[in-house]
């Protein structure tokens, strides 16, 4: 998987130049530069063309850089592919994605360009049928992420936004498991009331729960709740540092467990304990580096 942190995924609509300029700034570990439903239907050429040049130009320092383009079932799609690779994007986030067919076919046309020989792609997973087909789809070529398209899921389903997000729970899951099974990171759907940081923080914390990387973000004010409910806290730490002591410890005496607060802690809990170190190790790099 990547070890990259992806604890804030911020959506900045590909046609708002003082937003993208802004982004430089922010504590983002990945920027989704939007040209799908963030973008009004006569801006989407400008935003295009302003988005390439862009992302030509301005240094986005070590956030991870994703551009969702239109579906290639819109009459936008194939021009966004056509101007983005241009600017070497490191990954195309693809909306709607409803099988591994639709995720080879926009390999086949990476790998026609020598300017995207590294590009990366990502699925939004916002359909029933991609939902069924998320096994395939994570194991197709070139994927390296999913993004929980909750909104357009929830407009598929015909369910309602429950702040436990019951109705969500089946996609999310089968989502997360698929991406798993192939190594790929897992970033869960927006909170959509951007005002209301108590609901946001609850969600992310069920997200983090579930097993999610991170939370894709509407609006720079979520950030800081994200960026802290994904990464591993000083008690998740202070944890498994000492669980890898004990472990180590018991090992020493020629025994395969030890016990730490009363709970058991067995090798399995040891590779955990380490990903939990790794993890903020990672997050304190990219913090340097911003
Ligand atoms: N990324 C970066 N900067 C952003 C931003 C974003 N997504 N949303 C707002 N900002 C900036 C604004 O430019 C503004 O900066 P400034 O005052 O220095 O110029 C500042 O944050 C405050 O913005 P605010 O006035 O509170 O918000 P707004 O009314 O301008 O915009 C939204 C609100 C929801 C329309 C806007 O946040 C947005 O477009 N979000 C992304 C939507 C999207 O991409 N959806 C697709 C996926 S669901
Ligand atoms: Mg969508």
């Amino acid at each position: 998987m990547d070890s990259r942190p992806f604890r804030s995924a911020l959506y900045i609509p590909g046609s708002r130049e003082r937003a993208m300029e802004k982004a430089r700034g922010l504590a983002a570990d990945a920027i989704i530069f939007d040209l799908e439903d963030a973008v009004a239907v006569d801006e989407k050429a400008a935003a295009r063309t302003l988005l390439a040049e862009t992302l030509a130009s301005a240094d986005f320092g070590p956030r991870a850089k994703l551009v969702r383009i239109n579906g290639f079932d819109t009459e936008w799609g194939a021009a966004d592919l056509e101007v983005i690779a241009t600017a070497t994007p490191e990954a195309i986030l693809l909306p709607k994605v409803n099988s591994a067919a639709d995720i080879e076919a926009l390999a086949n046309q990476l790998d026609a360009r020598p300017e995207t020989a590294e590009t990366r792609i990502w699925a939004m997973m916002e359909t029933p049928q991609g939902v069924f087909n998320a096994a395939s789809i994570a194991a197709a070529p070139r994927m390296a992420g999913f993004v929980m398209g909750t909104n357009d899921l929830a407009k598929e389903l015909g369910c309602r936004f429950r702040a436990d997000r019951l109705p969500m729970q089946f996609a999310l899951q089968a989502c997360l498991m698929a991406a798993r099974a192939e190594g790929l990171v897992a970033v869960d759907g927006v909170y959509n009331a951007f005002k209301d940081e108590e609901g946001l923080r609850a969600e992310c914390a069920q997200g983090r729960d579930l097993g999610f990387d991170g939370k894709t973000l509407i609006h720079p004010a979520q950030l800081d709740i994200a960026n802290a409910v994904f990464a591993p806290d000083d008690a998740a730490i202070d944890l498994a540092r000492r669980q890898i002591a004990a472990f180590d410890e018991a090992t020493a005496k020629g025994q395969g467990v030890a016990v730490v607060d009363g709970k058991i802690v067995e090798n399995l809990h040891i590779v955990t304990a380490r990903q939990v170190l790794a993890r903020a190790e990672a997050i304190a790099q990219l913090q340097k580096a911003m």
